[in-house]
């Protein structure tokens, strides 16, 4: 990604990790003036970075905003496609909302929106989705593949892989994934995925998939109605996690896996899947839109359908269903 002059000073000032950087060899560097290296540092305090003047030596990058914007993002970020055009908003709607009408608009594949809190965040099944400001990852992921449109739901599956071999390396702990797109921690959501298509009869235009992560939330910020549903990375393993650096990890693993499933088809990420899902195996209930089934999830298809067994032996695929362990 080309870096802008204000996102290289800065990835200069990081990476110097608390030792001053010279206003001179900056402005040497980046063929520009002192005085406009002084205006860009204004701009970034305006933003919320803390950066101390040391006389002779140069600046001193004392603090970073806790914000999840393209400048903190960037530096972070390995891979070719997913998050190098990222659109930031500090609140709005939906990212979802958003990343839709960009993908109509035409946004290019890898597109991504971001945002520290959402006014109406949406889950599953038309359920809200409580997005806490400047807590969490609320994000949506514009993606293009070459595919049929019934492969689409497919990229739910990927993208739980993705984000929990994400959270297992930024945190060290493993999230087991429940059918189809919840991950959990200690048997709680951690995190919720909504994959929505734009397509004609045969090809996609655009997945868009909008991921939710809880990241740095205490017990008190969830409703009470739904702490015992609920938790967060920071509740769960005890440490603030640097929210950049997950979203930088996320879109690298969702790239990473996205390539494997369309160069090798849904087998590798399927074993994946099933080695990180607390769903196949157990005796479940299924609630669909019409009836209730219970019995022993057995696996998925290749096309990310769940296999339910029935007491009397009948095997059921289950497309969509709120699943209880
Ligand atoms: C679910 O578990 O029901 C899915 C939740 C998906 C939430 C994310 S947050 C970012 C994106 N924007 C939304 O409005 N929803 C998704």
């Amino acid at each position: 990604m080309k870096m802008t002059i204000k996102e290289k000073i800065l990835s200069q000032l990081l990476a110097a990790k608390g030792e001053p950087v010279s206003g001179q060899k900056l402005a040497d560097e980046l063929n520009i003036s002192r005085t406009m290296i002084w205006k860009y540092l204004k701009g970034l305090e305006e933003e919320g970075y803390v950066i101390e003047a040391v006389k002779k030596k140069g600046y001193v990058l004392q603090s970073i905003p806790d914000v999840v914007s393209k400048e903190r993002i960037s530096p972070y970020l390995t891979t070719s496609h997913l998050g190098q055009n990222i659109m930031y908003y500090p609140i709005c709607d939906s990212t979802q909302n958003i990343a839709a009408e960009k993908a109509r608009e035409g946004a290019p594949h890898g597109t991504l929106v971001i945002t520290e809190e959402q006014t109406a965040g949406r889950g599953r099944l038309e359920r809200s989705w409580d997005s806490t400001a400047n807590k969490g990852v609320w994000m949506s992921v514009i993606i293009r593949p070459e595919i049929s449109p019934h492969l689409a739901p497919q990229f739910t599956l990927v993208s739980a892989v993705a984000i929990t071999k994400a959270i297992e390396d930024i945190t060290g702990c493993v999230a087991e994934i429940k059918w189809p797109n919840d991950l959990l921690m200690n048997g709680k959501k951690v995190t919720g995925i909504l994959t929505e298509l734009q397509a004609e009869m045969d090809r996609v235009q655009s997945i868009i998939i909008g991921i939710g992560v809880n990241v740095n939330q205490e017990v008190e910020a969830f409703d009470v109605s739904i702490q015992s549903l609920a938790t967060s990375l920071k509740i769960e393993t005890g440490s603030e996690v640097n929210r950049p650096e997950l979203v930088a990890k996320i879109l690298y693993y969702l790239e990473k896996y996205s390539n494997i499933y369309i160069e090798s088809g849904f087998e590798p990420i399927k074993l994946l899947w099933e080695s990180y899902s607390c769903t196949i195996g157990k005796r479940i209930r299924a609630s669909l839109l019409k009836e209730t089934l219970e019995g022993v999830a057995i696996g998925i298809t290749n096309e990310g359908v769940l296999q339910l067994q029935l007491d009397d032996g009948e095997i059921r695929g289950i497309y969509s269903a709120d699943i209880h362990l």
